[in-house]
């Protein structure tokens, strides 16, 4: 049976938008009001839009969010930002272990781990995000990966209030590529078993989401599968039409 977990679609605008975005943000926060009794919606703005983001969408359900934290809580970190100040600047929640950091900027599991748990520490919560390559993939090491990933970046102990798992497939990031629905619905299958073996009974209430590719078109599919409690979008959460289409969906 379909377990009732509160969705939550989150986007993540990377390294896009300036101050005129903010625009976009007003119009999701607008359009959210019909579907906010049923679901979580979320905007990772860049870090620079953090405040001026949250003072946008006061009062209303839409939350707002960073795409990364330091492993540190404060101090000689040139450049970085902490969970706290992701709080100091209305946040409510960040991305850890986005593969474009993992990948793009050598993150390791014990980094992704340590910004989970300043994360969680500060009142955030946190987006864990694991994923396998294409190469992993197409050697057959896809459940592989993943587990490893689990153990090694989800805080021991993590609480579903506090701790949300983006599957994020990385060949399917930004291609228009997406893996078929039985390999979602059996990945994130393997997942939830994976975090029920790591976190006990509170595995089976953490939200699972799944990212990659995900557009208005393709969303309602993506959101009837089991185990599947919400989406992470990129590209698709730049423009609140097609944002608010996916939320429709979920
Ligand atoms: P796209 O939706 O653009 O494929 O990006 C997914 C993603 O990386 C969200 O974190």
């Amino acid at each position: 049976m379909r377990q009732q977990i509160r969705p939550l679609v989150a986007g993540n605008w990377k390294m896009n938008g300036l101050g005129p975005s903010l625009s976009e943000i007003a119009l999701i926060a607008e359009g959210l009001s019909d579907h906010q009794h049923r679901l979580d919606a979320l905007i990772c703005p860049p870090a620079t839009l953090l405040a001026a983001a949250s003072a946008k969408t006061a009062g209303t359900a839409l939350a707002i969010g960073a795409q990364d934290c330091s492993t540190e809580t404060h101090g000689a970190y040139t450049g970085d930002v902490s969970a706290a100040m992701v709080v100091d600047s209305g946040g409510s929640a960040v991305i850890v272990g986005h593969s474009e950091r993992r990948q793009g900027r050598g993150e390791t599991s014990a980094d992704v781990k340590r910004k989970a748990e300043r994360a969680v520490e500060a009142g955030l919560q946190a987006i864990i995000c694991i994923g396998e390559t294409e190469q992993e993939m197409l050697d057959g090491r896809t459940e592989e990966v993943l587990l490893r990933q689990l153990q090694e970046s989800v805080p021991a102990g993590s609480q579903a209030v506090a701790v949300v798992i983006a599957y994020e497939p990385v060949w399917a990031i930004g291609t228009g590529r997406t893996p078929s629905i039985d390999n979602i619905a059996k990945l994130h299958a393997f997942i939830r078993r994976s975090v029920i073996d790591l976190l006990g009974d509170e595995g089976r209430k953490l939200r699972l989401l799944y990212g990659g590719s995900v557009k208005a078109d393709n969303a309602a599919e993506i959101a009837a599968i089991e185990d599947v409690n919400g989406a992470l979008v990129g590209g698709a959460s730049l423009k609140s039409g097609d944002f608010l289409g996916i939320i429709k969906a979920f």
